[in-house]
């Protein structure tokens, strides 16, 4: 989607960054420029920062930045046309949509009626003879019949072709069949047949209420077919970016969110009164679901399976979930396999003071530890103190660390002043680490230069340093564009530096707006480099600086270089003299 130029520049003045950053970040005011704590990966102190006058965020500790709509796209998870018309909306203005998009559009309509159908479908083939014993094993697995319509459960019958054929007769084309995943092409003779056949249905929507695919269950225990069946990605389907039962969960009044594995298991919460409960789609957690979750609550409670991998999930959804700001607790199955058995098993008001014994991250990631070691035997004791004196020690809060430390004492069976000394050795130990890995980055400076996104590596540094510092300079004082009319995107080493010097260059001969905020089309990453080139820049910024770098650009392009090991330790050699290092 090609938004036209002018359009651009309207919607990004009517927008300015600090006042869309604002309603995100609390900024304060320094100089120029403003500062506040980076949305993008948790800080205790400010370097993210905002500069109104060039339209653009950066941040010096994740280095991402961007405009005004790459902002939007970063925080709100959205496409470059979505961000642009979130934008819009926020000012009241309308966008001007191209043919290609209302038609896009148009398909998803189609493909969320077509998943309407085909939920009412397996729903109505529930209560159809076919269906007898899909809904004998529904209700045997303890869910009434007020579960199956709230959730919309069906039954996918055992033949060839009748969700083909049921959705033929609504009138759905063979190209929307085959894009809605829920039929496959037969390899032979190229014939429509159904994807999902003979499993219990339960349909995926999403938040906004739109039926976008199915998981389907297999009813008799078969080593030939995977358990669950689910539909492929789609245009409408994106297994990373939704969860199943957000849909209900996001509208309960219980004040935080339950995160399970299985779709049984969300549903036997909902049924139990813990209306909160979601489910990722047989996928593992992902970076997408975390700040998904994060806009409707700020606590959530992980409850995994007990086995070893439902552990192991969890601990990797942690760190997850604690970037995107949310509050995170777990609890451990016990005595049952996974919330779906457990209810079954215990019931509904066991559950819940397993619920309210539910540890923060903390505890259990200290618990697991303890799990590891038997305490008994003085050596592994020992171990045990260590290795938790490396997690205390990562704590940001000193009441944390005290809580905790005491917390260890007493299980470890010493003093607290023993446990002090251990966390505090730890700590020194880490930012020993963490220092010497700086200083070992220092002491590469050419290094330090190259992008931080592989994709981006220089081929060729001394050509891409001035490359970065022409593109600097344009950007700082765009009149300067008037002397550079020789150098052309071609000459560029680093073909993502030479894309946006050509686009803002064409721009200050069109009389547009020059700054990083303007530059369109550039994926996020992109974008974080680009702006960060400005941020960096420390040199002059002034004709003759410009002529210069223009010479060395044209002369290594001519001679069409790429970096040498003799190249990159003479360019080492002059910034470590000009760092005084040497
Ligand atoms: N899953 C999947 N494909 C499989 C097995 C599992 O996509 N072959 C996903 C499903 O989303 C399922 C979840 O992983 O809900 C958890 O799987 P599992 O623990 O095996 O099943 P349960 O949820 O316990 O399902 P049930 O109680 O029906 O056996
Ligand atoms: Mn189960």
């Amino acid at each position: 989607m090609a938004f036209s130029p002018a359009f651009i520049d309207e919607l990004i003045a009517r927008n300015p960054i600090e006042d869309v950053v604002g309603q995100y970040v609390s900024l304060k005011r320094a100089g120029a420029n403003m500062f506040g704590l980076c949305p993008f990966h948790g800080e205790k102190t400010a370097s993210f920062s905002v500069a109104p006058d060039k339209g653009i965020y950066y941040c010096f500790g994740c280095h991402k930045g961007g405009g005004v709509v790459n902002f939007m796209m970063e925080v709100e998870g959205l496409s470059y046309p979505d961000a642009v018309r979130a934008l819009a909306k926020r000012v009241g203005l309308e966008v001007p949509e191209d043919e290609q998009y209302q038609s896009r559009y148009r398909q998803q309509e189609r493909l969320w009626a077509l998943h309407k159908e085909a939920a009412r479908f397996y729903h109505s083939q529930l209560y159809a003879p076919a269906g007898k014993a899909a809904l004998e094993y529904a209700l045997g697995r303890g869910m009434p019949k007020s579960t199956l319509i709230n959730f919309g459960i069906g039954y996918a019958p055992d033949t060839w072709d009748s969700m083909v054929k049921a959705l033929r007769a609504k009138g759905y084309t063979e190209e929307e069949l085959k894009e809605s995943g829920l039929v496959t092409v037969s390899k032979k003779n190229g014939n429509l047949f159904d994807r999902f056949r003979d499993r219990l249905m339960f349909p995926i929507i999403d938040v906004r209420g739109n039926v976008i695919g199915f998981g389907g269950r297999i009813m008799k225990k078969d080593d030939n077919a995977a358990k669950y069946l689910n539909s492929p990605e789609t245009m409408i389907f994106n297994k990373r970016k939704n969860l199943f039962g957000l849909n209900m969960a996001k509208k309960s009044k219980l004040g935080y969110l339950i995160l399970v594995e299985g779709y049984m298991d969300a549903i036997a919460l909902h049924q139990h009164g813990f209306d909160c409960a979601v489910a990722s789609l047989g996928t593992s957690l992902t970076e997408e679901h975390a700040v998904l979750l994060s806009k409707y609550t700020e606590q959530v409670v992980l409850i995994y399976d007990g086995d070893e991998a439902g552990q192991r999930a969890a601990q990797r959804a942690i760190p997850m979930l604690e970037k995107a700001g949310l509050q995170v607790k777990v609890l451990r199955m016990k005595d049952a396999k996974d919330p779906d058995e457990y209810l079954k098993k215990f019931g509904a008001d066991k559950f819940k003071v397993l619920l309210e014994q539910s540890s923060n991250r903390v505890e259990y990631q200290l618990n697991a530890i303890y799990r590891k070691f038997d305490t008994r035997e003085d050596e592994q004791r020992v171990k045990f103190i260590q290795e938790a004196a490396q997690l205390i020690c990562t704590l940001p809060s000193a009441v944390q660390r005290e809580v905790y430390g005491h917390r260890v004492a007493e299980v470890g069976k010493i003093s607290y002043d023993a446990v002090k000394l251990e966390v505090e050795k730890a700590f020194k130990r880490r930012t020993n680490r963490e220092k010497k890995q700086q200083e070992q980055q220092d002491l590469q400076p050419v290094k330090n230069l190259q992008p931080k996104t592989r994709a981006f590596y220089y081929k060729n540094m001394k050509s891409a340093m001035a490359e970065e510092a022409v593109l600097a300079m344009v950007m700082t004082e765009p009149a300067l564009f008037d002397k550079a009319g020789e150098l052309t995107e071609e000459m560029f080493s680093a073909p993502v530096l030479g894309r946006a010097f050509a686009q803002l260059k064409q721009r200050y001969f069109q009389g547009l707006e020059v700054a990083p905020g303007v530059l369109s089309e550039f994926t996020p990453e992109e974008m974080s480099h680009l702006v960060g080139v400005t941020q960096r820049h420390d040199g002059p910024v002034n004709e003759d600086a410009l002529t210069d770098c223009i010479r060395t650009i044209r002369r290594e392009h001519q001679l069409g270089n790429v970096n040498t090991d003799d190249d990159l330790l003479a360019l080492q050699n002059k910034l470590k003299e000009r760092k005084g290092l040497k």
